[in-house]
């Protein structure tokens, strides 16, 4: 039997709003999308993961979901989404969408009818509404939102709703049969559009009872009954051969992460241990090896993340000081040493793209963009910001249109970006990288045409090579060689170097460098 596709898949994320306007209105969309497809087939990916790009008002950037069975007007008509699966599908690109199950948009029409109806009604059954507590008729409890501030929001009849992220995103009640059976409606509804892949928001926050006397457990992430909710999920898309499910999953404690993964569950979830894991060989072995131990046992293929619309940018964190990442510190604006943060970004993307299992390479990772830091107070829309009270600038950074062509602003993009662009990415559009061999655009497209062929799903082999040097070898004999160390090692025997992150000289590979070898 043919190996499932999407067990070694390189997986590019498309955050629409900022990938390219079709229309000229600085808003991405799709029909930008569908006129960068051939980039994209050139790039050597076998599939796009897009952002929720259904109706919304845009408090979390297309995250608050007002309508699952449609398209945003500003990215375009679902006759559109459906030209662009199939475009893609005619370049062999598989097409994975963003479901948002734990919250809609506080202007999707159940939570508007929610409200209409009043308390006790069944349309409030259908999320979180409780009365305030007794003493002041303050909020029920005190959880703490995701974003900031308080998890609940008061009505004008004196009930409060439950949000673990901002207030416009109201949590669904999935002891709700009715919610149960609205999403594996929605699932149902983009499989038959022929969508690959579906890709779950916030997977482990779904169950969670508000009521409930505290039992130690956290009170909404990883609940048990969380699990049931994908076995339902799993069996609508098993009835769509090829497709696969890929979690959201936050979760330090790998035993339970595994469990999201049984046989008959998620297909995949991203890794977010090697995200977050800082430019260390101790921890990213300690990570790697912990990761193989997790998913070998039950089968599942593992994922290898870099960076998404959440995270600081590569280049700019591996360039700091403090290299690791933590959604409760961002670092904005600790000193990064750009040169540094290039070079580790460039040994990185080769040491993810060679484990075993799937990639993920987030829009504009294969420029090597840096985190624009310096984006007007007055510009940031990551509701994050004013939740915080201003002391978290937020996601924004990451988010920054990206530059295709030209030497100014908006760099062959469309309209006047949402976001703005730096003055000096001139020299990191894909029109300037494209001729230049050693750019980071072209190390991504050589290494992903390698790796289609070579890596992917499979195992591999440590080598030991000393304690500042992480060097395995694959099925198919590629070894690859990364030198987190401040001294230049020996490369092992070889016959070919099929592609270096930096130069190699006289066979010692520099500090920071990564080699793939036959
Ligand atoms: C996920 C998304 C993030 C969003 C949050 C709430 O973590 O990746 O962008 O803000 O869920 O939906």
């Amino acid at each position: 039997m043919q190996e499932a596709w999407w067990r070694g898949a390189a997986i590019y994320q498309v955050y629409l709003r900022s990938f390219a306007d079709g229309n000229g209105d600085g808003l991405g969309d799709l029909a930008g999308l569908r006129g960068r497809l051939d980039y994209l087939s050139k790039l050597g990916i076998d599939a796009i993961w897009l952002n929720p790009w259904y109706p919304s008002p845009m408090s979390d950037g297309g995250y608050d979901v007002a309508d699952y069975r449609s398209i945003e007007p500003i990215f375009g008509t679902l006759a559109e989404a459906e030209k662009l699966i199939q475009e893609a599908h005619e370049r062999d690109i598989k097409i994975i969408i963003d479901v948002v199950p734990n919250h809609s948009s506080d202007q999707s029409a159940w939570f508007q009818e929610a409200l209409a109806a009043g308390p006790g009604s069944a349309a409030r059954e259908r999320f979180w509404f409780r009365p305030g507590r007794e003493v002041d008729g303050g909020p029920p409890n005190d959880w703490q939102s995701i974003f900031g501030g308080p998890a609940w929001t008061r009505v004008p009849d004196g009930e409060w709703y439950l949000h673990l992220f901002a207030p416009e995103q109201p949590d669904f009640n999935w002891n709700s049969p009715a919610v149960r059976e609205e999403f594996l409606d929605v699932l149902r509804f983009w499989l038959d559009r022929g969508v690959d892949g579906v890709r779950i928001d916030s997977a482990a926050v779904l169950i969670k009872d508000p009521d409930a006397e505290p039992d130690g457990l956290d009170p909404y992430t990883d609940r048990d009954g969380v699990h049931e909710i994908y076995r339902e999920w799993r069996r609508v898309s098993d009835t769509y051969p090829g497709r696969f499910l890929i979690g959201e999953v936050w979760l330090p404690d790998q035993e339970r992460f595994a469990r999201y993964l049984r046989p008959d569950e998620l297909h995949t979830a991203f890794n977010f241990d090697f995200l977050s894991c800082p430019w260390d060989p101790a921890a990213l072995r300690r990570v790697i090896d912990d990761t193989l131990a997790t998913h070998t046992p039950i089968g599942a293929p593992p994922t290898w993340v870099l960076s998404n619309h959440d995270v600081t940018r590569p280049v700019t964190r591996y360039g700091r000081p403090d290299t690791s990442f933590d959604h409760g510190d961002r670092k904005h604006g600790m000193t990064s040493d750009r040169d540094l943060g290039v070079r580790r970004a460039r040994a990185a993307a080769l040491l993810a793209m060679a484990l075993p299992g799937g990639v993920y390479v987030y829009q504009g990772e294969e420029l090597g963009l840096p985190e624009v830091e310096d984006i007007p107070d007055a510009l940031l829309q990551d509701p994050i910001w004013a939740r915080s009270g201003h002391t978290d600038r937020g996601r924004d950074g990451c988010r920054v249109p990206l530059p295709w062509a030209g030497d100014a602003p908006p760099y062959g993009y469309g309209g006047e970006p949402w976001l703005p662009q730096p003055a000096d990415w001139g020299p990191l559009t894909v029109e300037a990288q494209e001729p230049d061999p050693s750019s980071m655009l072209n190390l991504y497209r050589t290494a992903l045409r390698i790796r289609r062929d070579k890596l992917g799903d499979g195992t591999l082999t440590w080598l030991p090579l000393g304690e500042d040097v992480l060097a395995f070898t694959r099925d198919s004999g590629l070894t690859c060689v990364v030198n987190l160390g401040r001294q230049p090692v020996r490369l092992p025997e070889h016959q070919q170097i099929c592609l270096a992150s930096g130069a190699v000289d006289g066979g010692l590979l520099p500090s920071d460098t990564a080699v793939w070898l036959l």
